[in-house]
């Protein structure tokens, strides 16, 4: 039965296909978007999964505004690399094809920057062991359609399949690995090294790519453990400047952080930069203490110098549904029916609410430029616009 339903949904999305130009959501901002990828340096030396534990290495893909056009097969050629494509078949127990045939969004690769524009530059850290960070195209190119640089963050051997700019494809740990804590800490390490590793590197990845990026005012956010590590990036910058007199009095160049459904590891503490806390349906808020994350309350009692900062979690959202995998369950049902931890939203619905709150935050918290409809989605009470808005807690205004 659920092989006949696949194959139906793979025919209609290539029927689909021809009339549309993508099934998959594209980006709702004036702009098109560009997409590079680049090798960054950084020494880890107590990498678990590099051999020798040390990583030399990560891999960062830039999503950029640009006003050339897509041509036509930027809109067919497949959005996600066949390597990844079939590892996620393969976690699903789907068809081949299922979600290697899901078109590109009309991003162009490449493409030419707008020069002489400034754009405020976010870093994305995806979830702990993967997906890889082309598994959240959907939110990232949206952000670049909107102004947007975004430096998306891979980190080889441990995300499950990430390919260099050269054509080497490297496969890192399973899908569905079991993590141990100190793993878990480890992992974050790196992530918060490669992070501080791409803000000395920007000057040259400016030069090198005359994308415009933005030195001053970035903001850095992230899925699951890569949420935490936004977090853990923030303080380990501040103790950086601190501690290395030719930085101290430079002020930071991270001015906002979010954390999108990842419980905190490693030291809490006051990040002392506007902060939001995007969670699934209950997370942090579960009357079962053994469901419940004592973190997230922890973190945001510790949150006295931010400016500001907000909790709010998605009614309907799960786990997952906070990657592309959240719109993936929509067009290939047997997703949803293999993941306990995809939510009742629909996958439409949820790309449009995870973009919203993402790219408002930063428009409202790094640019100081939200409209009065972004500031809404931070504010208490209920927003019959947003029904899935559950405030859980904020502090002071915006500013
Ligand atoms: C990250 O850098 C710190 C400081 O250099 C180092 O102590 C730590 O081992 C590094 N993390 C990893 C995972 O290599
Ligand atoms: C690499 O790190 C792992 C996990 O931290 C550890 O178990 C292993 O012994 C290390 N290997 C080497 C060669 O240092
Ligand atoms: C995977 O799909 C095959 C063919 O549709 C089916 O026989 C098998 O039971 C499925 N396995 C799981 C774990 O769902
Ligand atoms: C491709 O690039 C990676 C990262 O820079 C490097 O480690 C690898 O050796 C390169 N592969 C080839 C075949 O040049």
């Amino acid at each position: 039965m659920r092989t006949i339903q696949l194959s139906t949904a793979v025919v209609a999305l290539v029927c689909y296909q021809a009339v549309s130009s993508s099934v998959v959501p594209p980006p709702t901002g004036p702009y098109h978007v560009g997409f590079q990828k680049h090798v960054v340096p950084v020494l880890n030396e107590a990498d678990p999964f590099w051999l020798n534990n040390i990583s030399t290495s990560f891999l960062v893909t830039v999503y950029y505004p640009t006003n050339q056009e897509p041509e036509p097969h930027d809109w067919t050629r497949p959005y996600l690399d066949p390597a990844t494509a079939a590892l996620y078949e393969v976690r699903y127990n789907l068809s081949a094809g299922s979600l290697s045939a899901l078109p590109s969004p009309g991003l162009v690769p490449e493409a030419k920057p707008l020069g002489r524009h400034h754009h405020s530059t976010l870093f994305f850290s995806p979830g702990g062991g993967g997906p890889p960070t082309e598994v959240y195209t959907l939110l990232l190119s949206d952000l670049a359609s909107h102004g947007y640089a975004v430096l998306a963050l891979d980190h080889a051997h441990e995300q499950p399949f990430v390919r260099y700019p050269n054509g080497t494809g490297i496969y890192g740990l399973p899908i569905l690995y079991g993590f141990d804590e100190p793993t878990v800490l480890a992992i974050q390490s790196t992530r918060v090294n490669d992070s501080l590793a791409l803000l000395d590197y920007l000057p040259a990845l400016e030069a090198k790519t005359g994308l415009g990026l933005s030195q001053t005012h970035i903001g850095i956010f992230g899925h699951s453990l890569g949420g935490s590590s936004a977090a853990a990036t923030l303080l380990a910058e501040q103790q950086r400047r601190r501690s290395d007199e030719s930085k101290r009095t430079v002020p930071s160049s991270f001015r906002a952080g979010m954390n999108i459904d990842g419980t905190f590891f490693g030291p809490l503490a006051d990040v002392r930069q506007p902060f939001l806390m995007l969670g699934a349906e209950a997370h942090g808020t579960s009357p079962d203490p053994a469901d419940s994350d004592a973190t997230w309350p922890a973190f945001a009692s510790l949150q006295k110098t931010a400016p500001y900062w907000r909790w709010i979690n998605i009614r309907g959202a799960l786990h997952h549904d906070f990657s592309d995998i959240g719109y993936w369950k929509q067009v290939v049902p047997a997703i949803r029916d293999g993941d306990s931890q995809l939510g009742s939203i629909g996958g439409d619905r949820l790309v449009e609410v995870w973009r919203a709150y993402v790219r408002s935050w930063f428009d409202v918290a790094l640019l100081g430029r939200g409209t009065d409809e972004e500031r809404a989605l931070f504010e208490e009470g209920v927003d019959a616009e947003w029904p899935e808005k559950i405030w859980v807690g904020g502090k002071e205004p915006y500013r």
